[in-house]
């Protein structure tokens, strides 16, 4: 399942709703480690990687690892090619990525993480917090199905994941 929000209650009711007691779950802009703190607790005999480039972020994340020991946080930027790879060599896959990287309206970040993220690691579950994603779906008006009933795009299948990779290395470091 693929599920949008925006506002942040909204979303850790859904982290409630989703994450199971040996879920892994990979936590994309954990900030401080708010939700991280949360998601933790959802997922007992699991465990969290959560991933955020803000300077804010480490202190925070260290105290919550020293009262946490299914937390692990890594101090990096998510749309860089280097980042998938060191998270693949801890985790094959998961069971619910979390996505949070604020921005406000624009959507078109997130998107590009939610796909190649998504895309690699093969989430039962996707929770994806972004205004702008949210309107955008529900404004929208179809005239044709095309549905995935897991956490990625899976009726698109492996195909281009190369292509989507050299992409991702390329892009731009700044918002
Ligand atoms: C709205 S905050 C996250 C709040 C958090 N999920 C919570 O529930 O408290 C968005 C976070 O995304 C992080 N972020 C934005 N772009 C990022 C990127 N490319 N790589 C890693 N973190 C990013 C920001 O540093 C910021 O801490």
């Amino acid at each position: 399942m693929i599920k949008i929000v925006y506002d942040i209650n909204v979303y850790r009711e859904a982290l409630n709703e989703i994450i199971k007691a040996d879920d892994v779950v990979l936590e994309l802009g954990c900030h401080v480690g708010n939700s991280t703190r949360i998601i933790s607790q959802l997922t007992p005999k699991g465990k969290v990687i959560a991933l955020d480039k803000s300077p804010e972020s480490p202190e925070r994340l260290k105290s919550l690892m020293d009262d946490h020991e299914n937390i692990e946080f890594l101090n990096k930027d998510v749309r860089l090619h280097t980042t998938l790879e060191d998270v693949l060599k801890k985790i094959k896959s998961c069971d619910v990525l979390s996505i949070d990287l604020g921005g406000g309206y624009h959507p078109d970040t997130t998107f590009k993480v939610f796909f190649i993220w998504s895309s690699t690691l093969k989430p039962r579950d996707t929770l994806i917090r972004n205004r702008g994603l949210l309107d955008f779906v529900q404004s929208s008006s179809f005239d044709e199905v095309i549905k995935s009933g897991e956490g990625w795009l899976e009726s698109s299948g492996n195909d281009g994941i190369p292509p989507r990779l050299k992409e991702l290395k390329l892009w731009s470091t700044r918002l």
